[in-house]
C-alpha cells in the first residue's frame, strides 16, 4: 500500500487533546483493536503493526512539550520528527517556529495522519516521508548539520540510527 486516503484517517478518529499538550489537537482511535481490524481491510491484508499514529504516545507527549516550552530548539531550524507518528512532535515544531519539519513514519496510515493532524491544529509545511535510515534526509547532505533530530522513543527506529545514533554503543560494550 502507498496512500491512505484522508477519509480513513477521519472516520476512524476523533479529535482530543493530549494531557501533557492540551493546547495541541490529535486525533486519536477511539477502539484501537476495531481501527486496526479496519486498517487490515483496508490494505487487503492482516495489518503489520498497531496504529502507533493513532494514540497520544507519553514520549511523543514529553517531547512536544519541550519542544513548545523551549522553542529556542527549534526556532528557524531543520527539523526531523523520526518516528513521527500521529505528527505530534512535528507539529509542536512548526508552532514553536521551525524552518522546516521533515515528518518520517514507515506506516503509511501514518504519513497519511500527520497532515489531518497538522490541519486540525492550523499548520502547514510538515513533509511526511518514508523511511530514512541508511540515507540523508531529504534536502539535506550526509551529514546532519545545524537541524535537529527529535526522537521520543527507543524503538527499532532509534536503534538503527545511521552511524548507531545517539545511544551508540562502543563495540563489545556490555548492555
Ligand atoms: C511508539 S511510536 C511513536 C510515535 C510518535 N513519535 C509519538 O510519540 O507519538 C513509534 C513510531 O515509529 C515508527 N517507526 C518505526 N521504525 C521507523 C523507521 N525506520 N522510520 C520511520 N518511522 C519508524 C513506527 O511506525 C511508529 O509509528
Amino acid at each position: 500500500m502507498t496512500s491512505v486516503p484522508a477519509s480513513f484517517i477521519r472516520a476512524h478518529t476523533r479529535p482530543e487533546r493530549p494531557s501533557l499538550v492540551p493546547e495541541v489537537q490529535l486525533l486519536v482511535a477511539a477502539d484501537v483493536v476495531a481501527l486496526w481490524e479496519a486498517m487490515a481491510v483496508e490494505q487487503g491484508r492482516t495489518a503489520q503493526e498497531p496504529p502507533f499514529w493513532a494514540a497520544a504516545w507519553p514520549g511523543g507527549q514529553a517531547l512536544a512539550r519541550y519542544v513548545l516550552d523551549h522553542p529556542e530548539l527549534v526556532a528557524g531550524r531543520t527539523v526531523l520528527d523520526l518516528g513521527a507518528g500521529s505528527g505530534l512532535v512535528a507539529v509542536a515544531a512548526v508552532v514553536a517556529g521551525a524552518g522546516r519539519v521533515i515528518a518520517s513514519e514507515i506506516d503509511p496510515f501514518g504519513r497519511a495522519a500527520i497532515p489531518e493532524n497538522a490541519a486540525l491544529n492550523g499548520v502547514s509545511g510538515i513533509e511526511p516521508v518514508g523511511d530514512l535510515l541508511g540515507e540523508a534526509p531529504p534536502g539535506r547532505g550526509r551529514r546532519p548539520g545545524r537541524g535537529r533530530l527529535l526522537r521520543p522513543d527507543h524503538d527499532r527506529a532509534g536503534a538503527a540510527l545511521p552511524g548507531g545514533g545517539p545511544r551508540r554503543r562502543r563495540r563489545g560494550a556490555r548492555r
